[in-house]
């Protein structure tokens, strides 16, 4: 699903993350170097590199909520993920500075700084491999294109009981489909050969956001592990979802479509 902290398409999350995995590890090699073989410029490249770390993930961190808490879908496995790698990487961003600290005010053996440095790079992979699955196998930030998709249409809507007026008979293309956000609901409008169709936007199966998914000839497929749902009854038309998916009634009056909830 597209994300909300990007440029023409591009996730900054993903682009931002990159400093401070490079800048922990050469903080770790650049301090080791200066423990085994003498201080020279490693120990001041290691320091640059330290804070350089730091400031990066503060910066990395901005995107990465802001699509946390705007594109990953609610009550999902990703959502659980994705706030296991964001606690994760905040350790690691405290974890280094105690390491900042420790090394320049307080005289403590450097081999401890060593040992909590590498502790921060490794909980750094942990992080980062979970950011690869949410990325690669959930699709956050991904701005999928399938065939007849259009345009991204996302409208957000303050209340919770409707009806609500959603787009233009004509604003959709057959297959294509918007994303409606009300107050605590994510709800799909989408158009079919036979007029516009209602349906959560969250899969049965994990809780993909099928918005994010392909939708064709009144079928929408789950981008996570493929389910497909009628969008007119909301039923099961292939697994592993078991359940319905639940739909909502929709009226067409005066070029206008209105979500009725
Ligand atoms: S979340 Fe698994 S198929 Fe949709």
């Amino acid at each position: 699903m597209k994300s909300k902290a990007s440029i023409k398409s591009h996730p900054l999350h993903p682009i931002l993350v990159t400093f401070p995995i490079a800048f922990y590890i050469g903080t770790l090699l650049f301090d080791a170097l200066a423990v085994f073989f003498g201080d020279g410029g490693f120990s001041i490249t290691g320091k640059y590199m330290h804070i350089s770390g730091i400031v990066g993930a503060v910066l990395a961190a901005i995107p990465g909520v802001i699509d946390y808490l705007s594109v990953v879908p609610p009550e999902s496995s990703a959502k659980k993920r994705g706030a296991t790698h964001g606690l994760i990487n905040a350790s690691v961003l405290f974890i280094f500075a105690i390491a900042l600290y420790l090394k320049y005010w307080v005289d403590i053996n450097p081999y401890i700084i060593l040992l909590i440095e590498l502790i921060g790079v490794t909980l750094t992979f942990v992080a980062g491999w979970m950011g690869g699955t949410l990325v690669y196998r959930n699709q956050i930030g991904v701005d999928i294109r399938y065939a007849g998709a259009g345009k991204w249409k996302e409208l957000h809507i303050t209340e919770n009981t409707g009806p609500f007026e959603v787009c233009n008979t004509n604003e959709l293309d057959v297959d294509q489909m918007k994303l409606i956000h009300t107050k605590n609901q994510r709800i799909v409008i989408a158009r079919t050969d036979n007029g516009y169709v209602a349906f959560e936007d969250r899969c049965s199966h994990k809780g993909g956001s099928l918005a994010g998914g392909a939708m064709i000839c009144g079928t929408v497929q789950c981008p996570w592990h493929g389910s497909q749902f009628d969008v007119k009854t909301g039923e099961v038309k292939a697994g592993p979802a078991k359940d319905s998916i639940k739909t909502y009634e929709v009226k067409e009056a005066g070029g206008k479509v209105f979500l009725i909830i």
